[in-house]
């Protein structure tokens, strides 16, 4: 069976990625429906090679072009107006944004981790996809926790600019340019609070009243949900002057003692995991060495110097495949295997 698969925000840097990858991992699709705002109607995308002309984003798109899933990247307002219009035209929805994420009704699912939680898509027919760090992350600590039980989790990120979409990719690359113009203390500021080329940010998203960032509480609540119950967890995310490629630091604190090497093995066998952890060879996860990857990398891993039950571990992972475009396409491919055949 094929598909009429349609791509919201296709022109994007999420929607360019799912692009890429639909066709990478050769999705079964019947007709491909490229949708943007009315600024790109017209303009075109690359897919398979070919170009295909971008259609005007409206409530009845959906139905008109016989849409079975619609892959949802054009941020959390755009979600909240049109997605029930997909739905209503017969499509299921899958969500790269923080609109649905933490609705009870909506399953939020990474593929290597709660697939089965797809099943609940039919209450209101939209699946989320959680938030790039996060999606890495978990990656990492569902078989660590079902292997070892963890007690706690500290995270601490080092995010590129691509997270925050296109203008924030070129408003780094226009600093750096400025820089070497000797212009960079006139250059503008508008995607983050401050200059970020040559600098780091530790401010993602806004600020909540318990003194943490949205994106920080991101990580928090999806983790709890994700992992059907609460884990401790405190995370500071900081925006760092790259282009693509998020990597986080994480102490991870279990209920018994655990060493490096019993990690390394319940990783090595998990899905969607690479070990990369040679330091004395310097060998080691890099966002520049993840571009384009659909794996998530892990690397450093090591003992703490006085608790026996803490292990720290570095891990990266291409935020645009991994964290969005990748795990939004296993997404759609596990529901077509559960449930649309
Ligand atoms: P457009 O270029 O027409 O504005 P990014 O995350 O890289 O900033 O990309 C955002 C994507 O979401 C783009 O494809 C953008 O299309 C799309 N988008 C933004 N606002 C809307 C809207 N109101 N209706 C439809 N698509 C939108």
């Amino acid at each position: 069976k094929k598909f009429n698969v349609a791509v919201v925000g296709a022109n994007g840097a999420v929607g360019e990625e799912i692009l890429r990858v639909l066709d990478e991992l050769n999705f079964p699709i019947k007709k491909l429906v490229p949708l943007a705002s009315s600024r790109s109607a017209g303009d075109t995308v690359e897919f398979n090679s070919k170009k295909v002309v971008i259609k005007e984003l409206t409530s009845n798109i959906f139905e008109k072009e016989e849409i079975d899933i619609a892959l949802f990247s054009a941020g959390g307002s755009v979600s909240a107006k049109y997605a029930q219009d997909a739905v209503r035209a017969g499509a299921v929805v899958i969500d790269n944004t923080s609109h649905f994420r933490m609705d009870a009704d909506v399953p939020l699912v990474i593929p290597e981790v709660n697939p089965e939680d797809i099943a609940k898509w039919r209450v209101k027919g939209i699946i989320a996809n959680p938030n790039c760090s996060t999606i890495q992350m978990l990656q990492v600590l569902k078989p660590l926790d079902d292997a070892y039980a963890l007690t706690r989790v500290d995270a601490s990120t080092y995010q590129a600019t691509s997270g925050a979409g296109k203008s924030a990719m070129e408003e780094l690359v226009s600093q750096m340019q400025a820089f070497f113009a000797f212009k960079l203390d006139d250059a503008q500021h508008k995607a983050f609070a401050h200059q970020i080329a040559l600098n780091v940010i530790p401010q993602i998203d806004v600020f909540m009243d318990n003194g943490y960032t949205k994106e920080e509480m991101k990580m928090v609540n999806e983790t709890s949900k994700i992992l059907h119950r609460e884990v401790p967890l405190s995370a500071t995310c900081v925006r760092v002057p790259t282009l693509r490629g998020h990597a986080e630091a994480l102490t991870l604190t279990f209920k018994n003692d655990v060493d490096a090497k019993m990690v390394t093995d319940v990783l090595q066998k998990a899905p969607n995991i690479v070990i990369v952890d040679e330091p004395s060879e310097s060998i080691y996860p890099m966002p520049a060495a993840c571009v384009d990857m659909n794996e998530t990398f892990v690397g450093r891993i090591r003992a703490d110097n006085f608790a026996k039950n803490i292990i720290h571990l570095f891990v990266v992972a291409d935020n645009l495949r991994v964290g969005a475009a990748t795990n939004a396409v296993r997404i759609a491919q596990k529901w077509i295997e559960m449930e649309a055949k």
